[in-house]
């Protein structure tokens, strides 16, 4: 069995490989936590925010999109309360010189020392006992695994209250106290820990002018806080209604791993949903549902998914959770749904002096909405598409092949149009097929290499349909199309093509279960 890391690996040489994504600025060694994407991965993450996009505005009369500006006023941060408090705790190892997240080398420390032993004790029991072994009472009753559990309850206690008093000298002491050493230098000589803020500032204007600092915005969330009076007012919403963007967002982050996981430079898609004060709680729990059926109508699977609801939440929410996936290195959150409460709207009137009251017609009444936001990143969506359609499979005659099943409708490529060969006019033929198919459907052209390697590369892409003009072609008008899923080879007439592969690409079907 593949550990978590290697399962990551395989997911991001398959991404290089076939264009899906490459790290920035490779010929220089590239850039931490920064990633580009390539020609089938931009076709691919376009396709996730269209289902978004459509999902989200076209299918919610109440509901329009707006595409705000990445520099905004800098008191917009300083009123959101991201300039004081959007920090991350720090730590420095004295002799490799590398900075820590303070909260991750503990996380880290509990799910290597502790729980990898939990784990293994739980492997050997279940090798010893077989078919008998009863899991659940042994983590409860086994002494070792007791106090091993015991352990990391007492931490995650003394973690947990250091992070809500933002007491960093405790979280040193932690640190201390489990002996947890550098990975690189392997000593225990570390700094105070500090906090280090996320946002990334720059200058606005000239010297002349007088540079101003700004910052690269750290979620789109607050372009639409600050337009939220343009939009209701020239677009007559009534409440409830809500404004939706996708955005570029950046974000310093320290610990940069796992691949397009977590980056400094990301897309979110955010919706703000603006509520009636005390209809909050309602619209909370309805787009917590509403968000898992999206994102369970791709059919990755539904056991992929859960909820992690936040038994803290931030001083603005009055409710949180996370949808999480199981990514290949397991469980982790994928989006975020806040009832933000007044907080946001309630500071910029503060900060700006300018009233942000909507008036409510029915109840002839002004107030300040309450918010409801649905936060999913794009680029972990792509990488939860990605590593969940990703499939290497054993075929009858012993040979393996590696196929990414990706739900039709997000392929980057919809059909592949492969003449058999490059002569005898079926070129000319396959060409003529593709100018057909080309203005419903993202096809691609190939013609060279043998008609299965042009299978098993289209398999590698997620291409749903190849297309194969043979020289019967010429005669009957019709062609072989092949399914990448059950790999099943059918004669059709060409002029079924466009209805067979719209039955099954056509991203209205999933939208059609949303409702
Ligand atoms: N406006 C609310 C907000 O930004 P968040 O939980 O910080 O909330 C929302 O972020 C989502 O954005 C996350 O669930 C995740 O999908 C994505 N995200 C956050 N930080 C990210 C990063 N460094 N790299 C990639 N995606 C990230």
């Amino acid at each position: 069995m593949a550990t978590n890391e290697e399962k990551l690996k395989t997911i991001i040489s398959h991404a290089k490989e076939y264009g899906f994504v490459f790290p920035s600025s490779e010929i220089y060694d590239g850039l931490s936590a920064v990633y580009d994407y390539g020609q089938l991965g931009s076709e691919l993450k376009f396709n996730i925010k269209e289902y978004w996009w459509k999902a989200m505005v076209q299918m919610h009369e109440n509901i329009v999109g707006i595409d705000s500006a990445i520099f905004m006023h800098p008191t917009t941060w300083k009123a959101s309360g991201h300039v004081d408090a959007f920090n991350d705790p720090l730590i420095d190892n004295k002799d490799s010189k590398k900075r820590y997240r303070a909260d991750v080398l503990i996380e880290e420390y509990i799910e290597n020392k502790l729980r990898a032993k939990i784990e293994k004790e739980v492997e050997k029991a279940k090798e010893r006992f077989g078919a008998a072994f009863d899991e659940a009472q042994y983590l409860s009753t086994n002494p070792r695994v007791v106090e091993y559990q015991k352990k990391i309850d007492e931490i995650n206690a003394r973690f947990k209250k250091a992070l809500e008093d933002s007491n960093m000298d405790e979280m040193k002491q932690i640190i201390v106290d489990l002996e947890i050493a550098c990975p690189i230098s392997g000593t225990k000589n570390w700094t105070e820990v500090r906090q280090f803020n996320l946002m990334f500032a720059t200058e606005i204007g000239s010297l002349a002018e007088g540079a101003n600092k700004i910052y690269l915005r750290p979620e789109t969330a607050q372009g639409i806080f600050v337009n939220y009076l343009n939009v209701q007012k020239t677009g007559r919403m009534k409440i409830p209604f809500g404004i939706a963007q996708i955005g570029k967002a950046f974000r310093n982050e320290i610990v940069a791993r796992q691949f397009i996981f977590r980056m400094r430079e990301f897309e979110q898609m955010e919706m703000q949903f603006f509520v009636k004060p005390g209809e909050q709680k309602h619209w909370y729990e309805y787009w917590k549902t509403a968000r898992l059926k999206w994102h369970q109508a791709l059919g990755l699977s539904d056991k992929k998914y859960r909820y992690h609801d936040h038994l803290k939440t931030a001083h603005y929410a009055d409710a949180a959770c996370d949808i999480e996936f199981e990514f290949p290195m397991g469980f982790k959150e994928l989006e975020g749904i806040h009832s933000r409460t007044n907080f946001d709207l309630n500071a910029h009137q503060e900060f700006s002096k300018k009233k942000l009251q909507y008036f409510d017609p029915e109840l002839n009444e002004n107030y300040v909405p309450y918010v409801v936001e649905t936060s999913v990143g794009l680029d972990r969506m792509f990488l939860s598409i990605l590593s969940a359609s990703y499939k290497e499979e054993t075929l009858e005659d012993g040979s393996t092949r590696v196929v990414l099943s990706l739900p039709p409708f997000l392929a980057p490529y919809k059909v592949a149009i492969l003449p058999l060969m490059k002569k005898d006019g079926l070129p000319e033929k396959a060409r003529e097929i593709m100018d057909q198919l080309k203005f419903s459907f993202n096809c691609h052209y190939e013609e060279k290499d043998a008609i299965g390697k042009r299978y098993r590369r289209h398999d590698a892409y997620g291409t749903p349909f190849c297309v194969t003009i043979d020289p019967q072609t010429l005669e009957d008008n019709m062609v072989t199309i092949r399914d990448r899923d059950t790999m099943k080879q059918e004669r059709v007439a060409v002029d079924q093509l466009e209805r067979i592969i719209r039955e099954k690409v056509d991203l209205s079907s999933a939208l059609k279960k949303l409702v």
